[in-house]
């Protein structure tokens, strides 16, 4: 089939001479050289490919294949529209999965699991993403650090944040903001008049202590291990704000995350200026490497790792040095 040049040449913008069926058509005939194989493809009949391709010739002023026996060979012309036909449905094709990802984040859904001390900082972090994505639903697991690590071996989220991290060679983890773990006792308690304090001195002292399976407590019982010193452990609680409730009774010490303190809390509770306190800690996003994360945990997590930088800097300021955080916590 020979295709001659139009006596005239068209005058309309492509946009408006040409459909993306026309192109499809053409892409389709040009990729198997024949309209017989292009229109088994498509499920088209033949008559109707070949005049798709020619209302696409005619439209743009040239011809696009040359035909020898069954075979169709594209024309220098017709090379050139099927290379911009590769870019514009490739491009489509992008477009179309960047769109279902935008309705993924629409009504998408994120499953979150952290450490029950996460619980004081997440939420703030969380309030923003809310707001920039109203459909999204969230869940979040509170658990303690052990329930956590059980979680994550379960495959049961898709980010878990924790500060000490699981010996496991299938995680990755991105750092987030410090920990600090800080000694409270009640505010009139006598070891409060002493500005420094050996470790020491917390020998057989009556303590409160998270649950086992806490890392809070881990870090408290490494420490106290570390320097041979042994606490009377008088009560223990799976909940801070119970630890904390505790501490003003009297009933004993405590290890707290500085994050679980608001203001109100130092009314009645004062941070000691013990040797090796406060212990840090660092907050992580973990998630299991082979997991192919959601778009919705993708950009959660981008947002994660970009906010909680400008978080740390606050936390960074007021945790420079020991007496420097006391005096600057005593006053928030
Ligand atoms: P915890 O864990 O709240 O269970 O003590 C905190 C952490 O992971 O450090």
């Amino acid at each position: 089939m020979k295709q001659n040049f139009p006596d005239s040449f068209p005058t309309n913008p492509l946009w408006k001479s040409i459909t993306l069926n026309q192109l499809q058509v053409f892409k389709t005939t040009a990729q198997h050289g024949s309209f017989t194989h292009a229109a088994k493809q498509l499920h088209l009949s033949q008559p109707t490919v070949s005049s798709q391709i020619k209302h696409l010739s005619t439209a743009l002023g040239m011809p696009l294949f040359e035909q020898v026996g069954k075979q169709v060979y594209l024309t220098p012309a017709g090379q050139e529209v099927f290379d911009a036909c590769q870019t514009i449905f490739e491009r489509l094709e992008q477009l179309e999965t960047n769109l279902a990802e935008f309705r993924g984040m629409e009504q998408g859904h994120l499953r979150l699991a952290a450490a029950t001390t996460a619980k004081y900082f997440i939420p703030k972090l969380l309030n923003p993403f809310c707001q920039r994505y109203p459909s999204l639903t969230i869940s979040l697991e509170i658990t303690d650090h052990q329930g956590v690590v059980e979680r994550l071996n379960k495959n049961l989220d898709d980010l878990y944040i924790l500060s000490h991290l699981p010996e496991q060679d299938k995680i990755e983890a991105e750092s987030l903001l410090c920990n600090p773990l800080v000694l409270v006792a009640p505010k009139r308690h006598p070891l409060t008049r002493q500005s420094h304090l050996p470790l020491k001195s917390l020998e057989k002292k009556p303590f409160i202590m998270r649950e086992r399976g806490s890392e809070t407590r881990s870090s408290v019982e490494q420490l106290l291990y570390q320097h041979k010193v042994s606490v009377q452990v008088k009560l223990e609680l799976n909940s801070n704000e119970a630890i904390k409730q505790a501490v003003v009774e009297g009933l004993g010490l405590a290890v707290l995350s500085m994050h679980s303190l608001s203001a109100n809390d130092l009314t009645q509770l004062a941070i000691l200026n013990v040797e090796g306190f406060p212990i840090h800690r660092q907050w992580h996003v973990i998630f299991l490497r082979e997991k192919k994360l959601s778009f919705v945990a993708r950009t959660f997590l981008d947002y994660l790792l970009e906010e909680s930088q400008a978080y740390c800097q606050v936390y960074s300021s007021l945790t420079r040095n020991d007496s420097a955080f006391a005096s600057k916590l005593k006053a928030s």
